[in-house]
């Protein structure tokens, strides 16, 4: 029998219904997970290869490369601290940033505002182990409730089709309920916008080398509404 979370799991006492204005595409009417059309750039492999990145354990064995953050400071921190209160949006480039241009200009060009934003690194993991690793985020502590729900974005870096994201929404007793489960490909360029804090996910990592991809903290309303309208797969 696999590892699977219980009613003690950190994540159940997460928030998970309140005031805050949401999308409609990503409300609970919705699965909570939006596929965006595969990039149409490249990123060239130095921008994620060559930034600095730091030991923080989360969704596996991972590192994370800060592209921006609270205060513009090279650290993995949630934006919370018990001396400074920051919804997670509002961020600052990093020194990383200037390694990057290309992702750099493409979070900033959505025009829409954005928190955390970092590369995360994870060394593969089967479906058991990443199990260990089902969790749901935290995003919007300090988020006042008049204000955008935070989701969050992803950017595949790497090339990895035999790679998924596990998505599962909550059933009524708060844990994951498989019957919601939804596989994310993970092959290069592939983008993708969940509500994290809504489900519960890990990535589960078949490959033989580490997998990259950014992720990013973005504030719903109106400019992401605008963001997300102009990045939707083409219909067939
Ligand atoms: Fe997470």
């Amino acid at each position: 029998m696999s590892f699977w979370p219980t009613k003690e799991h950190w994540s159940v006492s997460i928030p998970r219904f309140t005031p805050h204005p949401r999308l409609a595409i990503l409300d609970d009417s919705t699965s909570g997970f939006l596929p965006l059309a595969d990039a149409n750039f490249v990123v060239p492999a130095h921008e994620w290869e060559t930034l600095e990145y730091m030991d923080w354990k989360s969704g596996g064995d991972t590192n994370f490369a800060p592209i921006a953050t609270m205060d513009g400071e090279l650290d993995c921190r949630g934006f919370w601290s018990k001396d400074q209160e920051h919804p997670d949006k509002d961020a600052k480039f990093t020194a990383n940033a200037d390694q990057c241009p290309t992702l750099r200009d493409y979070v900033a060009g959505t025009g829409v505002n954005f928190g955390r934003m970092r590369i995360i690194k994870l060394q593969p993991q089967d479906r058991e182990t990443a199990l260990r690793s089902f969790h749901r985020d935290d995003n919007n502590r300090f988020n006042p409730d008049s204000d955008g729900w935070v989701v969050r974005s992803w950017l595949e870096l790497t090339d990895n089709p035999n790679s998924y994201m596990l998505l599962m929404d909550s059933g009524a007793d708060g844990l994951p309920d498989p019957s919601t489960e939804i596989r994310v490909p993970l092959h290069r360029g592939a983008r993708f916008v969940v509500d994290t804090q809504r489900l519960w996910h890990v990535v589960v990592h078949n490959g033989d080398a580490p997998r990259y991809a950014l992720i990013t903290s973005f504030e719903s309303g109106q400019p992401l509404q605008r963001w997300i309208d102009t990045q939707l797969p083409a219909r067939v």
